[in-house]
């Protein structure tokens, strides 16, 4: 007999591979809850964008730090996408969070050793229960280093920067080829060299290249692994 548990399931990797993709099509495969870590770190960076604390390309540290505890997120499904989406201190910044601004200062705000604090210890009671997937840079290795299933998930910088150009071109930004891909290397850069958990592939996560991979096939992929896990590890599947 299997036990009622679900397992936890952490999804690692750099800028624009495709982990909310997946994590989102493993929920919904699995009937399991979601949680776009990065979410969250933008919607703090946008706190402090809309607040002056980023302001001439410079971040006002202290006084960010000083308001974090003015800041209240939590996650509300939209049932037409049936997509977690975040709010930020009562409002839905789902749209807002993704604009380019928020994305060229994010990874700045997300060193601050703070902010990560206060972000893990809400991730983590998110998680207490199980039967979460999470995807970020530090959920394997800091946030759930005991996750029963644990994914790194890489592709190449060139389909990473077409990929997201696509998107943003999609939700009517203008922008360059040239200066998503300049901002995808910087964010690794800055995400896998911080000194306040940066972006590593721990020992025990399973990596997946999707560089040539669809999204259904990667799924698949995944979906295998978790499969073997669940009935190596006598758990419940969904
Ligand atoms: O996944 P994303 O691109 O939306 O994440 C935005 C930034 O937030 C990313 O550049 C690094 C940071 N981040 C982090 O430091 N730790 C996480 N668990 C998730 C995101």
């Amino acid at each position: 007999m299997s036990s009622d548990k679900k397992i936890t399931i952490a999804i690692d990797g750099y800028s624009s591979c495709g982990k909310s993709t997946l994590a989102k099509e493993l929920a919904k495969e699995l009937n399991y809850l979601f949680v776009d870590s990065g979410a969250m770190y933008r919607a703090v960076t946008l706190f402090a964008l809309r607040n002056n604390y980023i302001s001439n390309n410079d971040l006002d540290s202290s006084g960010l730090i000083s308001q974090l505890s003015k800041i209240n997120l939590h996650f509300e499904l939209n049932t037409d996408t049936n997509t977690p989406e975040l709010i930020l201190n009562g409002q839905n910044v789902a749209e807002e969070i993704r604009t380019p601004v928020v994305s060229s200062y994010v990874s700045k705000v997300a060193e601050l050793r703070e902010v990560r604090e206060k972000l893990v210890l809400e991730q983590r009671i998110m998680g207490e229960k199980g039967g979460v997937i999470m995807d970020g840079r530090d959920i394997g290795s800091v946030v759930f280093p005991n996750a029963e299933l644990k994914f790194f998930i890489t592709a190449e910088v060139a389909t990473r920067t077409q990929r997201r150009y696509d998107e943003l071109v999609k939700r009517g930004f203008e922008t360059t080829l040239e200066a998503v891909q300049k901002n995808l290397i910087q964010r690794d850069y800055i995400d896998s060299h911080r000194e306040e958990s940066p972006l590593i592939k721990t020992n025990d996560a399973i990596e997946i290249d999707n560089t040539n991979l669809s999204r259904s096939e990667q799924l698949s992929l995944a979906l295998s692994f978790v499969k073997k896990k669940v009935i190596e590890q006598n758990y419940t599947l969904t």
